[in-house]
């Protein structure tokens, strides 16, 4: 699909989208559409409210097809990218090649998320189906989909969006791919092939690396399985960078929960372990594509969590590259175990200001928030702030939980330093995030987001749920309001 900017309709445009907020200028930008495209507006008026996920269809005394989308009465940016989205979806195999979104009504930055819908509604999960649905006319190479706008940048906004709507659907990829077709190694050559495109540098430390620097608890989790863990270290550096970001990803490819096996009800979902992962990997990119001012770090602890008679045991003792010890109760709290060596590479190696990880961590968050907002954990109240405005900007939720000392208890242990869960069925989330603040060397800029619920999301694109790239968006806008 190639997408123009026009500030006039052509000949391609044999559909147009325009989308409305309903507000006090709804009525009379309605009107002055239907006079614009030969519809009449009492008609249209009757059926067309401009609600949030509504679309309808009208044909125009010009041959032409519009499509009025409504946005609701305050969308955040996630609802745009939506509504555009499920309208490319539902309507893919009637859309002719050239389709017009007229934009002119809107304002300016939300040309960027209609964009990013309507690509995005192109994305398809059949990947392993031996029949294809085929492409439809506008998401094949010559589909084309205008940008009417009269603004002058509009390019820029649409190479911008393309380039988000890319990167997101590589997450998307990446979190739906099965087990059998995603092992560690796959992350590690997706981060290599990714920096190499886009400039910024990757250092994959395999097993025998992962050994003689002593990341023990990585090599624990990951030692059950004939897929080797391994540690991505990813590097963006702008030359006019102040502040320099780490950023942790949980990167389980596979959590069957090791010799605390889990029930086999929805264990094929534990695909998606490597949500945390995603996101760095995704915001690493395009921080790279979009040439941010800023100095990224990414690390991703990779492994998978599987049974086998090498893998670790209940009762276990294990080291950490922090040099503390770890008695593990249930080798299902692995996240943490992969993390406190993440988080403690990165803050002993880099050193850097601010330090965010992001993991599919806990049931415990899911069944707090739901799939409708992330956890967000720090004893940083402007990291906190900064976060979830971040988050409401792009509609991707965060709701601080707390991180009180009192819940240290949950994590102490009579025989090693710490030990990986309490045994209790209850503030799950509250007591991993104290397990991770273990390995933080009491970083003082450190936040952690449980991402559980919201990384392989109940979404209305897929019958199943499916990856989402929660975090992608969200770190971006982080990073672009902090420089
Ligand atoms: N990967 C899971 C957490 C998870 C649950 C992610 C649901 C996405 C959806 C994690 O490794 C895990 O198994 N956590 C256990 C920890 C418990 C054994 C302390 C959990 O939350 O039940
Ligand atoms: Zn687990
Ligand atoms: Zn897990």
């Amino acid at each position: 699909m190639k997408i123009n900017h026009i500030t006039q309709l052509n000949a391609d445009s044999k559909v147009i989208v325009q989308s409305f907020l309903q507000d006090e200028n709804f009525d009379g930008q309605l009107q002055k559409s239907c006079a614009d495209y030969a519809l009449n507006f009492d008609l249209v008026n009757q059926d067309f409210k401009a609600e949030l996920k509504e679309f309808q269809i009208f044909h125009s005394a010009n041959n032409q097809k519009v499509i009025y989308v409504g946005l609701g009465e305050k969308p955040n940016s996630l609802d745009i990218i939506k509504a555009f989205r499920t309208l490319f979806l539902k309507q893919k195999t009637k859309l002719p090649d050239g389709v017009t979104i007229d934009v002119q009504n809107l304002p300016n930055e939300w040309i960027e998320y209609a964009v990013i819908g309507s690509m995005l509604g192109g994305y398809d999960l059949d990947l392993y189906k031996t029949e294809r649905k085929g492409t439809s006319p506008i998401f094949q190479k010559d589909g084309v989909l205008n940008i009417l706008s009269s603004l002058e940048n509009t390019n820029d906004i649409i190479s911008r969006a393309k380039a988000i709507a890319k990167t997101q659907m590589q997450i998307f990829d990446l979190m739906n791919a099965p087990a059998n077709k995603k092992t560690p190694q796959t992350l590690a050559d997706w981060a290599v092939n990714s920096g190499k495109k886009f400039g910024y540098s990757v250092n994959i430390l395999e097993k025998q690396q992962l050994k003689s620097q002593k990341l023990e608890a990585l090599l624990a989790v990951g030692q059950g399985s004939e897929h080797p863990p391994v540690l991505i270290v990813m590097e963006y550096k702008s030359p006019e960078a102040k502040q320099k970001v780490g950023l942790v990803g949980k990167g389980v490819t596979f959590d069957t929960g090791g010799i605390s096996i889990k029930s086999s009800t929805n264990m094929h979902l534990m695909k998606s372990d490597m949500g945390g992962a995603a996101a760095v990997l995704g915001t690493i990119e395009l921080a790279a594509k979009l040439q941010l001012p800023v100095h990224l770090i990414g690390v991703i602890p990779a492994c998978e969590n599987a049974v086998d008679g090498k893998s670790f045991k209940p009762s276990d003792v294990i080291g950490s590259y922090s040099g503390k010890t770890i008695e593990i109760i249930d080798t299902d709290a692995e996240g943490r175990l992969i993390l406190a060596d993440g988080l403690n590479y990165l803050v002993k190696n880099y050193q850097p200001d601010t330090m965010i990880d992001l993991a599919t961590l806990t049931g415990s968050c899911v069944a707090t928030l739901g799939y409708h907002a992330a956890g967000l954990f720090t004893n940083n109240d402007e990291l906190a702030q900064n976060l979830a405005k971040a988050g409401d900007q792009t509609g991707e939720r965060l709701w601080r939980l707390p991180l009180w000392d009192i819940y240290k208890e949950d994590i102490t242990s009579d025989v090693a330093d710490v030990r990986n869960y309490s045994g209790k069925p209850m503030a799950g989330a509250i007591s991993a995030t104290k397990f991770l603040e273990v390995f933080t060397e009491n970083h003082p800029n450190w936040a952690h987001l449980d991402i559980a619920g919201t990384a392989f999301g109940d979404i209305e694109f897929a019958p199943q749920r499916a990856g989402t790239a929660f975090g992608v968006r969200l770190l971006l806008e982080f990073l672009e309001k902090m420089v």
